[in-house]
């Protein structure tokens, strides 16, 4: 039969109804796995494309462009099993040191998405962009505005890329946003709490991450989500992120619902 946009819309949003167990509806459909614990909110550092790259004898853009299709596998799938947020590392702010050749293979990458951003409709995903995307230009900033508001709307995962991100830039720009306040005396010095600062952040509204998963085998934060990952759980992997796919994904989860998290307590 001849699938339309919309039965498939309509099939998406069924998919991704929600239970209290954290379970989506296609959960309880198909034998996708299920685990005792599923953390909110997972961050991912899609590491590893220029080694990927290296090891076949290709240019570094080859391994991105892989890694650019593994990130839309796993967002589809992080959406199936439900997961209700996700966070990705496509680009930081010290990124821009990398060779011309390189930064505008990423850039073209980010273009195709937001240029196929309507064919990802049907996934339900609600995109959103977290960093400085102000500086990527006019027409950059306006491909992102009408991502964002296009699926502003949709009710499955909400998905953070992160691009020209970096967490202490993060925390900086909170910084200015709450002195700003305080100086036209819209807040005092006892307004500010980890909410407000949280409330100032480009996560705003968003459950702090829960697990930050670092494939490509360095065990670094980069400059990630500095303040929202205050008490995540990490897991390192020992896998290129273009290799990496479901199967380690499952790995990390299950691994995460066995960890004992106090959060300071005892
Ligand atoms: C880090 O690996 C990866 C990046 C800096 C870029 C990641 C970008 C993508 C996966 C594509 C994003 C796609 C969209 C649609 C936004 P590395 O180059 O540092 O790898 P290495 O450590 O092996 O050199």
């Amino acid at each position: 039969m001849k699938d339309s946009g919309k039965q498939t819309a309509v099939l998406s949003e069924f998919i991704n109804v929600y239970f209290e167990d954290g379970t989506t509806m296609a959960n309880k459909m198909t034998n996708l796995p299920k685990f005792d614990i599923i953390p909110k909110h997972v961050g991912i550092i899609m590491d590893g494309n220029g080694r990927w790259a290296k090891l076949r004898g290709l240019p570094r853009y080859a391994g991105h462009k892989i890694g650019a299709n593994t990130f839309k596998k796993i967002v589809r799938y992080c959406n199936n099993i439900g997961i209700k947020y996700l966070t990705v590392y496509a680009f930081s702010t010290e990124n821009w040191k990398r060779p011309k050749e390189e930064v505008d293979g990423i850039l073209k990458l980010l273009d195709t998405y937001l240029d196929d951003a309507e064919n990802y409709k049907a996934d339900n995903v609600r995109t959103r962009f977290i960093g400085d995307v102000d500086s990527l230009g006019e027409v950059f900033k306006q491909k992102i505005k009408k991502t964002e508001e296009m699926s502003e709307n949709f009710t499955g995962l909400t998905l953070n890329i992160a691009f020209n991100y970096g967490g202490r830039n993060e925390i900086i720009q909170a910084i200015k946003k709450i002195a700003d306040s305080h100086k036209i005396g819209e807040l005092s010095l006892d307004d500010i709490n980890e909410s407000l600062v949280s409330d100032c952040l480009y996560t705003k509204g968003q459950p702090d991450v829960d697990l930050i998963i670092r494939p490509s085998g360095e065990f670094r934060l980069s400059n990630f989500m500095l303040w929202q990952s205050a008490y995540a759980e990490y897991i390192f992997m020992d896998i290129l992120w273009p290799d990496f796919s479901e199967k380690h994904l499952n790995k990390a989860l299950e691994e995460f619902a066995h960890r004992n998290r106090r959060f300071g307590g005892a």
